[in-house]
């Protein structure tokens, strides 16, 4: 194997969890994210074919140290690739951990070739439990979809099951105590995500967006403790919900992911690829870096592990959400990834 450089920046922090985008389209419409008409979608020659996005994933896990790998969109499995895509990432050595974020619409079918395929895990998002207000937020009537994708991957061993869910001020901020019971029943794990302001409208708004300390009051009949594991990298704070075991025996746990009040900038192992190839050292940057045109322009694949490497050492302190000169990205939150 090649030798081992780290994806570290100035900050001392090293990127080792990478979230690659595969396509920039969904089949929902959540009005917190797009616009009912859809946005101006990545023409298809400049998105990364499956091969492209495979090397990729080989040279930061090969190379680079990168140890779990998440695929996001848009909706991922849009992506007709995506099973071949996991498989071949499932061959790395060493082996990623390997999941999805989606919204859960073709799960149903698609769960049981994505874990023969290797896929370790999903992430469904679900953000009601009312199919009226379903299809109010997402512009589409796909309730029943997400909720047969969910129990088709707790079926096929995609597990833990996890659910994130934003919760919108007059929304559904008056369903968190639902959707936990929901979850709790079900054996998911649900983490609730404060709005970040990265939806292609800019209609994101501080004043209004429903805060973790919101979240936490609304759960407050749960009687929450806090959790004994520590979080480490990841984002969600934990708590344990008594008198609730998971799927798998264990105390069950709620998630809050505070990007906005609580950062964990500090702690943040990630690094990013759009689906045409741009690595992001944060889903607040405002610069990328172009990988697709080293790889088009024949580069070995140091070369482009070297272009990885430079661009996580330019990766900011914080996203400075609360910074006056905050600027929300040019590109929305679809075309990032989650
Ligand atoms: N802030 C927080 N979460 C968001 N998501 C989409 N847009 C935003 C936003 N502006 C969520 C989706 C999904 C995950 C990929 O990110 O609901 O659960
Ligand atoms: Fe699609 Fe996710 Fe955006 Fe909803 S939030 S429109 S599911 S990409």
């Amino acid at each position: 194997m090649a030798a081992l450089i780290t994806l570290a920046d100035r900050f001392g922090r090293v990127a080792t969890d990478l979230r690659v985008s595969l396509t920039d389209r969904c089949n929902l419409r959540c009005t917190y994210c797009m616009p009912a008409e859809g946005l101006a979608w990545m023409p298809q020659p400049d998105q990364l074919t499956d091969d492209e996005v495979i090397r990729l994933v080989r040279i930061a896990v090969e190379r680079l140290g990168v140890t779990e790998v998440r695929f996001t969109g848009g909706e991922p499995l849009i992506r007709r690739g995506l099973v071949g895509i996991v498989a071949e990432a499932a061959r790395l050595s060493p082996r990623p951990k390997l999941s999805v974020t989606t919204n859960g619409i073709g799960l149903d079918r698609l769960a049981p070739s994505l874990r023969e395929a290797g896929l370790d895990r999903v992430n469904v998002s679900l953000d009601t439990l009312d199919p009226g207000r379903f299809e109010a937020l997402t512009r589409r009537d796909r309730h029943a979809d997400v909720l047969h994708g969910l129990r088709a991957a707790a079926e096929a061993g995609l597990t833990p099951v996890k659910i994130n869910t934003v919760l919108m001020r007059g929304v559904n901020d008056d369903e968190a105590p639902a959707l936990l019971r929901f979850a709790l029943e079900h054996g998911y794990q649900l983490r609730f995500i404060e709005q970040m302001p990265l939806d292609a409208q800019h209609q994101w708004d501080r004043h209004t967006m429903v805060t973790a300390e919101e979240i936490l009051t609304a759960l407050a009949p749960f009687d929450l403790r806090p959790d004994v594991v520590s979080r480490g990298t990841a984002p969600a704070e934990t708590w344990l919900v008594p008198g609730y075991t998971d799927a798998a025996g264990e105390p069950a746990r709620v998630g809050v992911i505070a990007s906005v009040t609580r950062p964990f900038c500090g702690d943040c192992d990630r690094t990013r690829l759009t689906a045409d190839g741009q690595v992001r050292n944060c889903l607040f940057a405002t610069e990328e870096s172009d990988l697709r045109k080293l790889l088009r322009d024949g580069a070995p694949d140091v070369e482009i592990a070297e272009g990885w490497r430079v661009a996580m050492w330019g990766k900011r302190a914080g996203h400075g959400i609360d910074d006056p000169a905050f600027l929300q990205p040019a590109r929305p939150m679809s075309a990032i990834g989650g």
